[in-house]
Order: structure tokens, then sequence, then C-alpha cells
């Protein structure tokens, strides 16, 4: 089939590419020149994509990039994969989900099937997809499909990972269905819009809810000078009814910090709060001065102290720092007045500085999301905080 993917980020370069090795004819539309420039060069942008991959799905002539938007008119499938951020007062921020299916509305050709891979508050598709392509006045089919790709996971990917489904019809439900069968191994389906786009905002809820549960129970383990990672490998030996989850400097990246708030957002707007995912964002937000107090506890003053942040991405192995909680606790060390530099092996640049060389030369080491590779033994004899539990 021809397919257009919109947006070829950590979403949509792996699903164009995975539909692209199934014999799929696929174009992958993004709004970014550079981005473009990159991938048409045969070059990835993400470490779980190889250039070799992307180069042998464009010598195959199964895969372009563009930015182009009108090859949207010639495609019987296209798959909206735009980021849903929030914006700075915490709230969804759909612009530029919005502009995607304005653009998609404009090259609309007559009975294309439009799946939304972005996450979103339940009613979405429905109400801003499927109005803005009503108003074309052309028949189309309308789908949602969650995405639940884990950057850097080595055993889960596009193909393995169950894929949800959920239609505006059940022609289009049947369709999609039929589309991520042709390249992903199980794929089940809902009976409405709402309920997948509610089981996606579960999912990450779930995870927002327990890490913060677990940070907080870290603070108590230290309080108590014992080890949080004993206390829950000792819990973990029960066989049923525990799962565990480790603590560290909060959650970051494009998903577990962001799609609890469009779910919270959605609840208050019909009158029926979730304080669990209020609370456990709190919790989340009140880390950085939570870890400068255990570091000022250390250093006894943190004015003038030089500190070393190890791993500045949002989680380790990943060269993302998107919502990372190393930033944070960056800023609130150095409001308390700390000299603070950070190390990443994989995040080389980011916020207009550089990363600083590890070795013994600082008053304090801590550790947000330090690497596999990451080398922690240059540090020598500088005292370790360590976020993920222990000193
Ligand atoms: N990153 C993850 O691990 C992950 C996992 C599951 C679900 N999701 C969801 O998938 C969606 C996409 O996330 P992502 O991480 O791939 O984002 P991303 O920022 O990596 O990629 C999105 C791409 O879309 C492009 N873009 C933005 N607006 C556009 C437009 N109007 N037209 C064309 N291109 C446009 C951007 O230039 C960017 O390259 C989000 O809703 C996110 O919540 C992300």
């Amino acid at each position: 089939m021809r397919v257009a993917v919109v947006g070829q980020g950590y979403v949509g370069l792996p699903l164009a590419l995975a539909a692209s090795r199934v014999g799929h004819n696929v174009v992958g539309i993004d709004s970014n020149p550079e981005l473009v420039a990159l991938l048409a060069s045969g070059k990835s942008p993400i470490l779980d994509i190889t250039d070799g991959e992307i180069d042998v799905a464009i010598k195959s002539g199964s895969y372009t990039a563009t930015t182009e938007s009108h090859s949207i008119k010639d495609s019987e499938i296209v798959v909206i994969c735009v980021p849903t951020p929030l914006d700075d007062s915490h709230n969804p921020d759909l612009t530029s989900l919005e502009s995607a299916i304005k653009t998609i509305a404009t090259y609309l050709a007559p009975g294309t099937l439009v799946i939304n891979e972005s996450t979103v508050a339940p009613g979405t598709t429905r109400t801003l997809l499927a109005t803005t392509l009503e108003a074309t006045q052309l028949p189309f089919d309308l789908a949602y499909s969650p995405e639940r790709i884990d950057p850097a996971n080595k055993k889960w990917n596009v193909t393995n990972t169950p894929k949800l489904v959920a239609g505006l019809t059940e022609s289009a439900a049947e369709r999609a269905f039929n589309f991520y069968k042709s390249f992903v191994d199980s794929v089940s389906s809902g009976s409405s819009l709402e309920v997948i786009e509610t089981a996606k905002l579960l999912e990450n809820s779930f995870r927002l809810i327990n890490i913060s549960f677990i940070n907080e129970v870290a603070q108590f383990c230290a309080a108590l000078d014992i080890d949080v990672r004993e206390v829950i490998n000792a819990a973990a030996t029960k066989p049923y009814g525990f799962m565990p989850f480790y603590p560290g400097a909060g959650v970051g990246g494009h998903c577990i910090p962001v799609d609890p708030m469009y779910l919270s957002t959605k609840a208050r707007e019909i009158g029926t709060p979730s304080r669990f995912i209020e609370l456990a964002h709190d919790i989340n937000l009140s880390l950085p001065s939570y870890f400068a107090g255990v570091a000022k506890g250390v250093l006894g003053e943190l004015n003038g102290k030089r500190i070393l942040v190890v791993g500045v991405a949002y989680k380790p192995d990943v060269a993302d720092s998107r919502e990372t909680p190393a930033w944070g606790l960056i800023i609130t060390l150095r409001a308390a007045g700390a000299n603070v530099f950070w190390h990443d092996d994989l995040v080389k640049s980011w916020k207009n500085e550089t990363s600083s060389a590890i070795d013994g030369s600082y008053d304090l080491a801590i550790l947000a999301n330090p690497h596999t590779d990451t080398k922690l033994e240059l540090l020598g004899n500088t005292p370790i905080l360590n976020s993920r539990g222990g000193y």
C-alpha cells in the first residue's frame, strides 16, 4: 500500500521503516528540513535505527523522506506521528496535531484511511481529527492506534510489541487492523476510539504514579538509613501482586511526565479529578529540591561548590533529553549558588552547553541517568550521590 507517515521522529521513523520492510511504499513527511536532509542522506537521527537500515530502505525504493505534504494525496493510508507535548503551564499542547490534520485535510484523497498514533486525551480523535476531515466533505476512514515504542529497549520493538487499534467506524477499525497486521505480530481492537485513547493514557499514568511512589519510598528509606534497592528486591521475591519500580532523579521523556497530564486535564474538565496523577506529578516536580537538599547535607554548603551531574538524557542509553529530570536538578543547584557542570556520553551538547569531562575535580557528582558505558571510575574519590538509590 502507499503509506504516508507524518512526523519522522522517535515514533514515525521506526514505524515508516517497519512498514517499508514488508513491502509498503512509504513516504516519511516531516516539517523539519534538517531532519529530512539527514534521512535523505541515509543517516539515522536516533540510536535504535542504524544508518544501514535507512540506506537499505531508500535504495530499495520503498522509503523516501520529504518536507513536501502533497504526497498525501497519493496515499491510501496516512499515519500521524507528531508531538503532543505540554505547554509551559503543563497543559496539553495540540499545536502540531492541529497543523498536521489541517495539512492532511488539504491533500486528502477520497477513501483515505487516516490513523492517529499521537497520544491524545479521550475524545480528541473524534472531535478534533474527525471534524477537520469531515469539513472536506470527502469520504474517509479514521482510526486511532497508540504507539508503545520504548527507545533503547533491545527486546521490544515495533514488530513484536502488541498494538491496539480502534476506528471511527467498523470499516476504519478493520482497515487499520489489517494494515498493522502486515508488520506487527499481535494487534487487538477496542470497541471505540475513546477506549483505546484512554488505555494509552492509563499505561503511562500507571508508570508515573508507581515511579513517583517509589521515589517517595526512597526518601523514607534514606531517612531510615536503609537501602531502598534492597527493600525493592526483597519485595520483588513475591511471585504475584507486586511489580518492582526503581527510584531516580524523576521521570522524563516525551511520554511518562506528559501523557498523564492529558488524562488529568480531561478528568478536571469532566469533573472527576485524578488526585493520584496530580500528586504523582507534584512529587516528580519536587525531586530537584529534594536532591539539592541531600547534596547540601553532603557538602554542608552548595554556594561555590563544583558539582557534576552525570547523565542528562531522560533515561540511560538514549540521547533524548526531552523533559529530563536532570534540568530541574541543575537549575535548582545553580539557584543555590553551586557551580554545576554536566557529563553525558550520548548528549554531547544541550541547552547551549557542552558535556564536561568526567574526572576527580568535582566536590560532588550526582548520578542522574548515567549510561551503561559511562566510566564512573574516572570520578576517582569524588563523593557520589546516586539518585537511583544509596550513596
Ligand atoms: N518517544 C516515545 O518514546 C513515544 C512512545 C510512545 C508514544 N509517543 C507519542 O508519539 C507522538 C510522537 O512522538 P515522538 O517522540 O515521535 O516525537 P518527535 O518529536 O521525536 O517526532 C515528531 C516529528 O514530527 C515533526 N512534526 C511536527 N509537526 C509536524 C507537522 N505538522 N507536519 C509534519 N511533521 C511534523 C517534527 O519535526 C518531529 O520530527 C507523541 O504523541 C508521543 O506522545 C512517543
